[in-house]
């Protein structure tokens, strides 16, 4: 008798009347195949706030699916439906949730090949409360045991073993925990996709925070009201990488973007930037994200990685996301082609389709507020333009008239270009001096990025 390979899965979400079952899923090495539960279907068509409702993609809405089983097939760039692949820690030897995982994984009675078999295991430990909706178990009992104990699971605090790992890993030192204790400390714990390592916590709602953090999910301490952030950690080689983000997430918010609360500190001696999650609601409520990468990787079965795509091409994308979801494609376009505009003034060459997500699920949907605008290009190994390329066209003219013809996928006319650049230009106009004067940021990388965003303005303003 042949022995299946097929993996089996369980969906679960939080809703504000407690978890409930979303799908059934299956795995093979050759496709991804899921249904939603009727109670899900039903509960889903009744949510009176919208913006919480939704699928496992915004490509696979409800609704619209009902019981019929969504497919999904394998490709070797991905082999798993795009929208849990992103829930998985990025595949690459830095990354310390992944590190951690493999570890627990090796030292397990039966450790799972390496490849598909062990990203499934990854997914099974980690996927539960982390980015989005979307809570992935073994099996009922697994979830339903998961939500029961949520309430008592170990407390997060600077002391915890699983704090201590993360900063062993971060500093390259050994920390005597044994696969029992991690297991305990990160068995539930959910990963995070990204380069810089991060974790999800709580922490003091104040403006002046000291690095207190609590298990996500903590509404107080002591009387004082804690907010869940994603938690970045600086790593070794990229010193300053926070202070530059915070420093570009604060001038976002001055161009009038909205931009989540942040706050920059120091736990331990490591440098570290808290950013409010935009995907829960005020009362704790999960709410549907997905980055454009899972979305246009779902619907064009060609689709490889987070830059496959151009600048020009990715404005009728989305346009083409307004025929199956309820978005406001012109405001999302003219917002993204403002936020291209302001990447080339401050020199952030990584908005990549991870680095933009849709926030809400396909009956009420916008594009999440800015994250992750790092000004990259102060690393000469990250210094390229743009992630996704800008078809550069010589007859057009330059980079300014070639970024005017761009305009015109986002639904801007040659005019209005001008003025948006010419506006920007002016309220970024600071933006160089500051960097000159920012603490913890190593003089090589001030000196090239100041270099690579002047050369960048004297190319767009006239
Ligand atoms: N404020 C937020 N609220 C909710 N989700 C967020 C928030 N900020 C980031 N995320 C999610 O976490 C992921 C990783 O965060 P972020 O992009 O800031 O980290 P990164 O490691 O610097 O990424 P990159 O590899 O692009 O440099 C994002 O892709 C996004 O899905
Ligand atoms: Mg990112």
């Amino acid at each position: 008798m042949a022995i299946s390979n097929d993996k089996h899965a369980v969906i679960w979400t939080r809703t504000k009347d407690g978890p409930l079952k979303m799908v059934d899923l299956i795995v093979t090495p050759q496709q991804t195949r899921f249904s939603y539960t009727r109670e899900f279907i039903d509960y889903d068509a009744s949510y009176s706030d919208k913006h919480l409702a939704g699928g496992v993609s915004l490509l696979a809405p409800p609704q619209q699916y009902k019981t019929e089983q969504v497919t999904y097939a394998a490709k070797d760039s991905i082999p798993l439906y795009p929208r849990l692949m992103s829930m998985l820690p990025a595949r690459n030897e830095n990354n310390i949730q992944r590190r951690l995982y493999t570890r627990l994984l090796e030292k397990s009675d039966s450790p799972p090949k390496p490849g598909l078999d062990t990203d499934w295991e990854i997914l099974l430990l980690s996927a539960h409360n982390g980015i989005g909706h979307l809570d992935v178990f073994r099996d009922d009992l697994v979830a339903e045991h998961y939500y029961h104990d949520s309430g008592q699971r170990h407390l997060l605090t600077s002391r915890s073993a699983y704090w201590k790992q993360i900063q062993a890993e971060i500093q390259n030192t050994v920390c005597d925990i044994d696969s029992a204790e991690l297991l305990d400390a990160f068995g539930p714990t959910p990963s995070v996709g990204g380069m810089i390592p991060k974790i999800l916590v709580a922490i003091p709602d104040t403006s002046h925070w000291q690095g207190e953090f609590a298990s996500p999910g903590t509404a107080e301490v002591d009387g004082v009201k804690y907010v869940d952030v994603i938690l970045k950690i600086e790593p070794i080689g990229y010193e300053g990488v926070l202070a530059l983000e915070a420093h570009c997430l604060e001038l976002h918010q001055q161009l009038g973007f909205e931009v989540p609360p942040f706050w920059l500190s120091e736990i331990d001696g490591m440098r570290v930037l808290a950013v409010k999650r935009f995907d829960r609601s005020e009362q704790g409520c999960p709410i549907p994200m997905e980055s454009f990468y899972s979305v246009f990787a779902i619907g064009d079965k060609y689709f490889q990685s987070n830059a496959d795509t151009n600048l020009q091409e990715l404005a009728y994308r989305i346009a083409r996301i307004g025929k199956v979801a309820n978005l406001d494609v012109r405001a999302t376009q003219q917002e993204l082609y403002k936020r291209l505009l302001v990447a080339l003034f401050t020199g952030n060459g990584d908005l990549h389709l991870e680095n933009l997500s849709f926030l809400g699920g396909a009956e009420q949907v916008k594009l999440a507020p800015v994250y992750d605008p790092a000004p990259m290009r102060a690393w000469s190994r990250h210094n390229t333009r743009f992630a996704v390329p800008l078809i550069f066209d010589d007859k057009v003219g330059g980079l300014r008239e070639n970024m005017i013809k761009l305009g015109e996928a986002y639904q801007y006319t040659k005019k209005q270009a001008e003025n948006l650049i010419e506006e920007l230009a002016e309220k970024t106009k600071d933006y160089v001096f500051k960097i000159e004067t920012l603490e913890n940021v190593p003089e090589q990388n001030k000196t090239l990025l100041m270099k690579t965003v002047k050369a960048e303005r004297e190319k767009l303003v006239l």
